[in-house]
C-alpha cells in the first residue's frame, strides 16, 4: 500500500487530473462501443404448434442510458422486412405509445425493465420465420443495433407422432433386438452344449452302442447323473 502511494505522489498536481480524465475517456469510449445492445435471449428460436401463442423476447441494454430510444420489431416475409410494431421510448421503465401493424400482436413487454417483447396470438404457419428486434438510441447518432429471433411453427400431430413412432418405434425395436440378441446367445449356447453333448454322446454311443438319439441323450444324462452317486 505505502509502496504504491509512495509512487504516486512525486507527480506533479496536474497530472492525477490528466490520468483521471484519460481512464474516463478511455471508459467511455468503451461504453459507447458497448453502448445499446438488443438481446432475445440465449436460445434466439423458438418451435411452436400452429395455433398457439408465442412470445417473442427481446431486451435492450445500454450503459450510457437512453433517450427517446427508437426500437421496432421487424419480420423477413420473403426477404421483405415488414414492420410488425415500433415505438419511441422516452426513458427506462416507462411504458411507451407503441404503434402495432400486424394482427395478433400484443406489446407485452411494457418496457418493464428494458422489456419490450411482444405476444403472437394464434400463429400460423405464414408466421414462421425471421423476427428482427431493432434499436437505435439518438445518444449514440443513430447507430443501429439489433437481433434476430427465429420462430419456426409446426403442426402438432406430426410433431407428437414422430416423436412417439420413433419412442414406440426405439422402445419395442430395441427390446426386439434385445430378445433377438438373448436368443441367438441362448439358441448359440444350447447349441454348443448340444454340440458338445452330441459329442460326448457320440463318446457315450460308441462306449455303450445306444442308436436312439433322443435315448441317446436322456440315456446320457442317466448314465451321467448315477456317475457322481456313485463317486
Ligand atoms: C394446424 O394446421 C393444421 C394443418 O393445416 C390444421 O388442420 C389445424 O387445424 C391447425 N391447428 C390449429 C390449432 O390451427
Ligand atoms: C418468395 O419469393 C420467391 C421469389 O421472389 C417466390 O417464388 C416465392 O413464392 C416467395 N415465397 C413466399 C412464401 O412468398
Ligand atoms: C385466438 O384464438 C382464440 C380461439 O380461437 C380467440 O378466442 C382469440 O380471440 C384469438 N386471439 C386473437 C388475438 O386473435
Ligand atoms: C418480458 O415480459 C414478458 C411479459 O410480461 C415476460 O413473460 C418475460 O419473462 C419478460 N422477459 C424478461 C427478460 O424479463
Ligand atoms: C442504420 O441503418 C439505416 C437503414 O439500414 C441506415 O440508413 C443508416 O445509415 C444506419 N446507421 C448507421 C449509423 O449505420
Amino acid at each position: 500500500m505505502e509502496g504504491l502511494w509512495s509512487g504516486v505522489e512525486p507527480l506533479r498536481p496536474g497530472a492525477p487530473h490528466a490520468a483521471f480524465s484519460l481512464i474516463v475517456t478511455l471508459l467511455f469510449d468503451v461504453w459507447s462501443v458497448q453502448g445499446l445492445e438488443m438481446i432475445v435471449g440465449k436460445i434466439p428460436f423458438l418451435e411452436a404448434v400452429n395455433g398457439s401463442t408465442v412470445m417473442l423476447p427481446c431486451s435492450y441494454e445500454s450503459c450510457i442510458g437512453i433517450d427517446n430510444l427508437y426500437f421496432n420489431w421487424q419480420f423477413n416475409d420473403n426477404g421483405t422486412m415488414i414492420k410488425v410494431c415500433e415505438a419511441e421510448i422516452a426513458s427506462e421503465d416507462v411504458e411507451p405509445p407503441v404503434k402495432i401493424f400486424r394482427d395478433r400482436v400484443e406489446f407485452v413487454g411494457k418496457n418493464h425493465k428494458k422489456n419490450v417483447s411482444i405476444l403472437l396470438w394464434n400463429i400460423t404457419f405464414e408466421d414462421a420465420g425471421q423476427y428482427t428486434c431493432y434499436g437505435r438510441n439518438p445518444k449514440e447518432k443513430g447507430r443501429n443495433h439489433s437481433a434476430i429471433f427465429t420462430l419456426y411453427v409446426v403442426d402438432e400431430l406430426r410433431v407428437v407422432d414422430k416423436t412417439l413412432t420413433i419412442i414406440i418405434a426405439s422402445t419395442v425395436g430395441g427390446a426386439i433386438a434385445f430378445l433377438i440378441g438373448f436368443m441367438l446367445l441362448k439358441n448359440f449356447t444350447l447349441f454348443v452344449l448340444a454340440k458338445l453333448e452330441e459329442k460326448n454322446k457320440e463318446c457315450l454311443v460308441t462306449s455303450s452302442g445306444i442308436d436312439n438319439t433322443e435315448n441317446g441323450l436322456s440315456g446320457s444324462k442317466a448314465a451321467s447323473k448315477p456317475t457322481p452317486k456313485k463317486k
